[in-house]
């Protein structure tokens, strides 16, 4: 068998897989994030061991032997985070997460035609080098410390293992990375006064990172010496399990934040595009996404504010797609990566009236997330080529903001059947691969599809329609942020 172990952001998601792939249990637990001040976002890295702890005893606690016949784990999980550690791999502070903002103008400063030259991105606010500069700048007693930085599915891995490693995809997050070499950059480094010795061992998703430790084997009643592979950040991760491995290939995922994700065959960078390029989680390929911050995450803060489950809201504007109302809503609640890279901007809803039902600020805040997309899709050179995409995420559980999906990117929309196994899924995989050495082309087919979801021709001009309208706010509330 084969655990994947995906730690996102608002929980962490253990699934065992057998030998053919067929998913024996899953378990879940939740996480918390905290925002001290505007902007922030935060986690406290004794959380994931803590839910990691409670998703393997829930495991247990289905099927006493089924962690027993594990012989390879992955790892995945949220992206860009700076987990700092000190001396005896104390955690110094709490990880600032991907979607914390407060490094925009040391991200302003990095991000020239070197880095982008060396890293094939942006440098973001929300990636992990801005990160450790406002760290040095603002927490200097903190920066002094630092002996390693490791992104978060990395500190599980350095508790899990004793290992300090991380794998390509994940590392192509933090400005770093030379992303074409598939290797850490000293020039990037130095501009944040660090040292390719305060980084991990690098190695590819597929490969043997380490062990598990024999005090967590025994405990968890699992095999000494059980391998844990690379893994990869959650979207290499979600494509290697939708088989999003192969040029041509895409998927759209609606978790948290918004990922428009397409294969690639080499490395071919458009930083101009707020395009973000990656390695992928296997050897040799790279990735390209666009990302909205705020996907189901907009759905979540919706459900917040009106105090009803995110589920039920969604259940209550039905499944049928109707022509999109007067109402907009701008999904930046977090700032915007593509296209816009504009940490500042926040959202809106525009066109309020005095009969505005919450099934109307449902369907529009599913619609606005639905055009972001969009944004991020005609920013993507190659992603004309994606005959269809892949629905990953919490939110694809809704057939609805598929279907809308489908006629606003114009593309038709393929849900897996196996169900809301995304990168968990993707990250047992890399274990298969890492624990067995398949080739990761055998191992990472395309997943049987339970639903296929075509662009509704009669509104599709409906849909564009509204879609400009949506792009004509945005000047507006960057100049209203700025004002702020
Ligand atoms: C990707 C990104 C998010 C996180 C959270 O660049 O920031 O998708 O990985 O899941």
């Amino acid at each position: 068998h084969y655990l994947g172990l995906d730690l996102g952001t608002s929980s962490l998601k253990a699934l065992v897989i057998d030998e053919n792939q067929k998913p024996l249990a899953s378990a879940t637990a939740p996480l918390t994030v905290e925002r001290p001040h505007f902007g922030w976002s935060e986690q406290d890295p004794a959380s994931w061991i803590a839910a990691c702890e409670a998703a393997i005893a829930e495991l247990n606690a289905k099927d006493p032997s089924l962690l027993a016949g594990v012989t390879g784990i992955g790892l995945s999980g949220h992206m860009h985070g700076a987990t700092l550690i000190g001396e005896g791999d104390e955690v110094l502070r709490p990880c600032i997460l991907w979607n914390d903002t407060r490094s925009h103008v040391e991200a302003d400063e990095l991000d020239d035609e070197e880095s982008r030259g060396i890293t094939g991105n942006i440098v973001f606010p929300g990636f992990t080098a801005p990160k450790l500069l406002w760290v040095a700048r603002h927490e200097p007693a903190i920066f002094a410390k630092v002996r390693r930085v490791l992104l978060p599915k990395d500190y599980l891995r350095l508790w899990l293992t004793g290992e300090a490693v991380a794998e390509m995809s994940d590392a192509a997050g933090t400005s770093w990375l030379d992303t074409g070499a598939r290797d850490w950059s000293p020039e990037m480094l130095e501009r944040t006064g660090l040292t390719v010795e305060q980084m991990p061992r690098l190695v590819e998703g597929t490969e043997v990172s380490g062990t598990l430790r024999s005090e967590l084997a025994s405990r968890w009643g699992m095999k000494a010496g059980t391998v844990v592979a690379g893994g990869g950040g959650d979207n290499a991760a979600s494509a290697c399990g939708v088989g999003v491995t192969r040029p041509g290939t895409g998927f759209l995922s609606l978790g948290t934040s918004g990922v428009l994700f397409t294969a690639s065959a080499g490395y071919d960078p458009v930083p101009d595009t707020a395009l973000h390029t990656f390695c992928h989680a296997i050897p040799g390929l790279w990735h390209q996404m666009g990302v909205t911050l705020s996907a189901a995450g907009s759905i979540e803060w919706l459900s917040h504010v009106l105090k009803e489950k995110p589920g039920d809201l969604t259940a209550a504007v039905g499944s049928e797609l109707k022509a999109p109302g007067r109402l907009l809503f701008l999904p930046y609640l977090s700032g915007e990566r593509t296209p816009h890279n504009d940490s500042a901007v926040r959202g809106a809803f525009i066109g309020l009236q005095a009969d505005t039902t919450r099934e109307d600020m449902t369907r529009a805040v599913m619609e606005g997330v639905a055009f972001s997309i969009r944004d991020c899709l005609d920013a993507a050179p190659n992603a004309s080529w994606v005959r269809q995409l892949i629905a990953v995420g919490a939110g694809s559980r809704s057939e609805l903001w598929l279907k809308m999906m489908a006629s606003v990117l114009e593309t038709p929309i393929a849900l897996p059947a196996a169900g809301d196994f995304g990168a968990a899924f993707g990250a047992a995989r890399l274990g298969l691969c890492a624990a067995t050495g398949a080739d990761p082309a055998s191992v990472m087919v395309d997943p049987p599809i339970s639903a296929r979801f075509e662009p509704e021709t009669s509104l599709v001009e409906s849909f564009a329609a509204a879609h400009q309208r949506y792009q004509a706010i945005y000047p507006t509330l960057k100049e209203a942020a700025r004002r702020h």
